[in-house]
């Protein structure tokens, strides 16, 4: 490491809130360890990068930086490799980047302590590389928070899957389930410090099963909920195949928990979701939507699509297209599908071409959009609770999400300065595709 920087670290993370999650563990550890954190690589000794590898591009994203900076390597800084990359590529990065010397996935992030000893003593080549047989969660000791109002608290880790498309079962490796009790106090020691919203987290966060066998998903959703001085639940993301109605019944009975379900739904079509592997059908997806509608409250219900799957047709797109329709999602995230290593769709021929990927993309998104344009009306008028999370100062606005999880930006009186972390009315005056506008009710 660079003598005039000693223990100095620059981390950027790519990818998932898991891996948003995993640099607050990560950024926790190394200061515990002694090292600081500074904003740029020029600063630093050590510069971390924790990846994703979802889609091509994102894994791609990491080379680049790798290239980019390989040039300050003269200057005696270390380059370290984390995450879904790390965990896929393992030592080929050295060959590939020879100016790293730490490659390590998720799984090992708890021996990270030991490598940055053998890394200040200059070791070269340093792998943690742990793969799906790890029973280790990575335990939250040292989780250095950057909101202080907002957390997000890992119950369950890794994927038993397998959709044919997904990468996660192999750089995240087995499911692994925090004790309830473990969450609990974890929840318990946010809320202690202020935190008044925790974001469960999960893979597949609903496939949660408690090792102490005490309590399902839903009690567990219902007891963080209830838990003094927590006002907002969020859980994400959710398999459809485990969405139980019982998850349902506690979103009823808990008013802490959030109005808002995140199910990626993949496609409208028997046939494609069957050649995913994904563990349902159309019907039983449905099955689950009405569900939602039918619930006190009504739930905000979003998903992600992928378009271009090996073997799609025009007509099993459409499937998807009609799909929007009969759900009226509040926002889906679309993505044009990747070959990923290791995966079982990688045995399929990726046959449409990126042109066509690409204009299915575009028509989904529309579509997506005019929905939105409509449906966001229903919101018009209405009073809602938004938790304030900052200020827009060239709008002469404040930012504020609601409980649904959506934008929705807002104009105070001039004595009035709502604070940030702080929950106020705002009563709905415009709307747009993906945001409310308002005024604070006072
Ligand atoms: N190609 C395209 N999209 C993918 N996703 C996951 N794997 C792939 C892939 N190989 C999308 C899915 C998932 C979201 C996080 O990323 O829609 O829900
Ligand atoms: Fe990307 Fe998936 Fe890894 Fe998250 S778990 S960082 S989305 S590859």
């Amino acid at each position: 490491m660079s003598a005039d920087s000693p223990k100095t670290f620059y981390l950027e993370v790519f990818g998932c809130q898991m891996n948003v999650h995993d640099s607050e563990k990560v950024v926790g550890t190394l200061l515990a360890q002694g090292y600081r954190q500074v904003p740029t690589v020029e600063e630093a000794g050590l510069i971390l990068y924790n990846t994703c590898s979802i889609r091509d591009k994102a894994e791609q994203k990491v080379f680049h930086r790798l290239a980019d900076y390989k040039k300050l390597q003269k200057q005696g800084k270390r380059f370290g490799v984390l995450g879904c990359v790390a965990q896929q590529e393992g030592e080929k990065i050295f060959e590939r980047a020879p100016h790293v010397s730490l490659v390590c996935g998720s799984a090992s992030y708890r021996n990270l302590p030991q490598m940055l000893v053998q890394l200040q003593a200059g070791k070269q080549r340093i792998t943690g590389l742990d793969g799906r047989e790890t029973d280790e969660c990575f335990e939250t000791e040292f989780t250095a928070r950057t909101n202080p109002h907002r957390g997000y608290l890992t119950i369950i880790e890794g994927c038993d899957k397998f959709c044919a498309y997904c990468v996660v079962p192999f750089t995240r490796g087995k499911e692994r389930s925090r004790t309830s009790d473990s969450v609990l106090a974890e929840a318990r020691q946010m809320a202690d410090l202020g935190y008044t919203e925790v974001q469960l987290l999960g893979q597949n966060v609903n496939s949660y099963r408690d090792p102490s066998g005490k309590k399902t998903f839903a009690e567990l959703l219902a007891a963080v909920g209830e838990l003094f001085g927590i006002r907002r639940v969020r859980f994400t993301t959710s398999h459809p195949r485990d969405f139980g109605r019982d998850i349902i019944q506690a979103i009823d009975s808990v008013s802490t928990l959030c109005d808002h379900v995140h199910l990626p739904v993949q496609s409208g079509s028997d046939r494609i979701l069957d050649v995913m592997q994904r563990l349902y059908t159309r019907e039983q997806y449905l099955e689950r939507v009405a569900w939602m509608k039918a619930a006190k409250r009504e739930i905000s219900i979003t998903s992600d699509m992928i378009v271009g799957f090996p073997g799609e047709t025009e007509a099993d797109f459409e499937q998807t297209l009609s799909l929007l329709d009969e759900v009226l999602f509040d926002s889906i995230f679309c993505f044009k599908y990747s070959p990923r290593p290791n995966t079982p769709s990688l045995q399929l021929e990726d046959a449409i071409p990126d042109e066509e990927k690409s204009r299915r993309l575009i028509v989904l998104q529309e579509k997506q959009r005019e929905i939105q344009r409509r449906t966001y009306q229903r919101h018009m008028g209405h009073t809602l609770e938004v938790m304030v999370e900052g200020r827009n100062e060239a709008r002469g606005q404040w930012i504020g999400r609601t409980s649904q999880n959506k934008t929705l930006n807002f104009t105070a009186p001039q004595a009035a300065v709502p604070e940030v972390g702080s929950y106020i009315p705002v009563v709905t005056t415009g709307c747009f595709p993906n945001s409310l506008l308002g005024e604070m009710v006072i």
